[in-house]
């Protein structure tokens, strides 16, 4: 259930003054009252609201671990302008590995055609991690392989996508992939991977024997180990959702800062006074209480909050009103069977973020649009 950390119940907020995520919600939570038929309806209507077709299946395996990278992100921003969406990516093992048996020359495939088709790649980044113990400079050169060479028929076409100088030193190396991925989402039959050489720099460019970057498994590196080394590709998209609500002009509004919101919490329990008037109020949404726990993987649940309360004559500026929310109440005010008061309702909402686990057990991060009352107004 819906846990309400003050008084107030959802029944007030499904009223007349609409709110969509929350609303559904709210109505899903509630479905122990609901009959089958509603219940799934509230289901797919929010399903709808985060962009997901179905339900991703329950599934008894273990999720696999979080990338760093994802939880990084998480806690911080997507980085590519527009995008609202990343997924990671490991190297897909193929028959075509053991031709590459060398550490300086490998084929890395990413299977991503599970991302759906309305997504939009605004950003692809390839991380490689640094091997230990080498010295001089190297280059790190990535081509999407445009189509593969058959032996002693014909060259691969390769595309250039980058070429990366590479110094001793610590940390990661990031090379730019994304020509390749938006041809890849574009012609997914097409995706035949990308191609990576490390080569010595300057002396006519002969291939590194021991490349300052980790590109390939050894037979050394235990499970664990190469987890944490492999090539990861960070895919950042933008869904039609968002880039219908970009397109609208519709501002990006600041992200939830968790300990800021958090003061807000305890700063209205002080407030009780002023309760019957429009306002912020507290509701958290476990994400385990509607039943989705076993994919929603961050957030465990979130402060959506809702507005409630009375929009009385005359309308404080506080209240945030528009003109036309004080001639409505006006208008209340002289003859209340003409038109209801005007409504509380969010007048600014902001984002989160969630991971989850996709149909095919990867973890997907989204920023979710309005999902959390910032300010409530009388509209
Ligand atoms: C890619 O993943 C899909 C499932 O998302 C699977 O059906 C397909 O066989 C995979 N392709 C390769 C080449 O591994
Ligand atoms: C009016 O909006 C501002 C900014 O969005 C917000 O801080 C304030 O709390 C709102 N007023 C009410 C009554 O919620």
């Amino acid at each position: 259930m819906i846990v309400l950390s003050t008084g107030g119940s959802w029944r007030i907020m499904r009223g007349a003054c609409a709110c969509a995520v929350v609303c559904a919600l709210v109505a899903l939570c509630a479905a122990s009252g609901l009959d089958e038929g509603t219940r799934a309806a509230a289901e797919r209507q929010l399903l709808a609201l985060l962009g997901l077709p179905h339900r991703p299946p329950h599934t008894h395996r273990p999720p696999p671990p979080v990338p760093r990278a994802m939880r990084l992100l998480y806690e911080g921003s997507i980085p590519a302008a527009a995008a609202n969406t990343a997924r990671s990516f490991y190297h897909t093992h193929t028959e075509l590995d053991h031709r590459f048996p060398g550490e300086h020359r490998f084929r890395l495939y990413f299977n991503i055609s599970g991302v759906p088709t309305d997504e939009v790649a605004r950003g692809a980044e390839l991380t490689f991690q640094r091997a230990v113990g080498t010295t001089g400079n190297q280059r790190l050169l990535l081509y999407d392989v445009v189509r593969p060479g058959r032996k002693g028929k014909s060259e691969p076409i390769l595309r250039l996508l980058d070429s990366i100088p590479l110094k001793p030193a610590e940390g990661t190396v990031n090379a730019d992939a994304l020509g390749a991925a938006r041809r890849w989402l574009k012609e997914p039959k097409h995706n035949h991977g990308l191609l990576v050489r490390v080569l010595e720099e300057g002396s006519g460019s002969t291939d590194a024997k021991f490349p300052h970057v980790r590109v390939r498994r050894r037979a050394t590196d235990g499970d664990e180990e190469w987890r944490a080394l492999q090539p990861l590709l960070m895919l950042y998209t933008e869904d039609e959702r968002a880039r219908a609500a970009r397109e609208r002009g519709e501002t990006k509004l600041t992200r939830n800062k968790r300990a800021a919101q958090r003061r807000g919490h305890r700063a209205h329990h002080r407030r009780k006074e002023a309760r019957e008037i429009c306002q912020r109020r507290p509701l958290f949404v476990d994400f385990a209480d509607v039943g989705w726990s076993d994919w929603i993987v961050a957030p465990h649940g979130y402060d959506a909050y809702y507005c409630q309360g009375d929009c009385p004559f005359p309308l404080a500026d506080h209240l945030n009103g528009t003109n036309h929310a004080i001639v409505q109440t006006l208008v209340n005010s002289v003859n209340p069977a003409a038109v209801p008061k005007a409504c509380c309702v969010p007048t600014q909402l902001s984002s989160i973020s969630m991971l989850y686990m996709d149909e095919v057990n990867n973890v997907v991060l989204k920023n979710y649009q309005d999902m959390m009352v910032v300010g409530c107004g009388c509209r």
